[in-house]
């Protein structure tokens, strides 16, 4: 199912002129920048002999092969034997996926996408600036991180030593159900301890957060945290399945205050400590997280409402596309019968 949904790998920036590998859903593949700076994506494996592309090299926007150089463009179309003169009647290629530039960032979909990527409006409004964050790897199922960005009782422990208030009860969400996803509004009390007041530009020793958060079908959220001041900051985060344990992470932040106000690197320090203290806990959990509420060995509370509903829609998801996917292969069968 996952196979069917656009992840995001890392920022364009990271493209330089040597082909990147990345390992999506277990899957090897290789990113690469053509020369208009486009990005593009294929299996990471040479249809002649399996050698790896991403130890090739770029040439005129296609990739090389470094075994035997056979060349390939940004739809995986062999375009060079250098063996052969002639040019075969069967033109080769190696399997190539959906890539698109979005936000700054290399998204790629490993089949036919499901949903679009999702609109992050803010992002087109020049009172916001972009502050990229994170795109590093965590041991960790991503529905565990996305589950946690939206557990409003985790705060007064996990992130005690930051801006967690004492108070182990918690302000619960307000919570929009959509079709691929909900959004939560909440208005939780924290702290404003001294190392954190520069960042946000207030020096009270607490204040309350309105936060709106957006969460898309399966890995995705915009979360907008407004503070009194008529500061807004929008976290984007993107968890990408690596493999079954493993995640990309990947944050980026929209506000709208100026870089002499509040540099990148304090803006970047204020979130990696807070997601430095989540990483510890997180990376401690199972990385299977029961979908089906038969199979569920976990005990919930009240706080744990937005989790179980993104389990309830990413099984909704699955049922569907099972549901299309046979009803596809009914048809096949059928049409194949005729
Ligand atoms: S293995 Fe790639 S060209 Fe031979
Ligand atoms: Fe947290």
């Amino acid at each position: 199912m996952l196979r069917r949904f656009w992840h995001c790998l890392f920022p364009m920036s990271d493209l330089g002129d040597t082909p990147r590998p990345f390992r999506l859903l277990g899957e090897n593949i290789v990113v690469w920048k053509d020369a208009e700076g486009a990005p593009h994506a294929v299996q990471d494996r040479c249809p002649h002999k399996t050698a790896k592309l991403s130890l090739g090299y770029l040439q005129n926007g296609d990739i090389i092969c470094p075994y035997h150089g056979w060349a390939f463009d940004g739809d995986g179309l062999c375009t060079l034997i250098p063996q052969e003169l002639a040019p075969r009647e069967r033109r080769v290629h190696v399997r190539a996926y959906h890539c698109a530039e979005r936000y700054g960032q290399v998204w790629v979909c490993l089949d036919e996408p499901a949903l679009d990527i999702p609109e992050v409006e803010p992002f087109n409004d020049p009172s916001f600036r972009q502050v990229f964050e994170f795109s590093e790897d965590w041991a960790c199922s991503p529905l565990r991180i996305m589950e946690n960005e939206f557990d409003a009782a985790h705060l007064s422990f996990v992130h005690a030593t930051s801006f967690g208030n004492t108070d182990p009860i918690p302000a619960l969400p307000a919570i929009e159900v959509l079709d691929d996803g909900f959004i939560a509004r909440s208005q939780p009390a924290v702290r404003n301890p001294e190392s954190m007041r520069s960042a946000i530009h207030m020096t009270s020793a607490t204040t309350v957060r309105t936060t709106t958060g957006r969460y898309y079908v399966p890995f995705f959220r915009v979360t907008e945290i407004a503070y009194p001041n008529g500061l807004k900051n929008i976290l984007v985060t993107a968890l990408t399945p690596i493999d079954d344990r493993n995640t990309r992470f990947n944050q980026f932040v929209l506000r709208n205050d100026t870089e002499e106000q509040v540099s990148t690197a304090q803006v970047i320090a204020f979130d990696r400590k807070v997601t430095l203290e989540d990483k510890l806990i997180l990376e401690s959990t199972d990385p299977d997280v029961p979908l089906d509420a038969s199979e569920d060995d976990e005990e919930h509370m009240a706080s744990d409402r937005p989790g179980l509903l993104m389990r309830k829609k990413i099984r909704a998801f699955c049922d569907e596309l099972r549901k299309a996917g046979d009803l596809g292969a009914l048809l096949e069968v059928r049409l194949a019968g005729e």
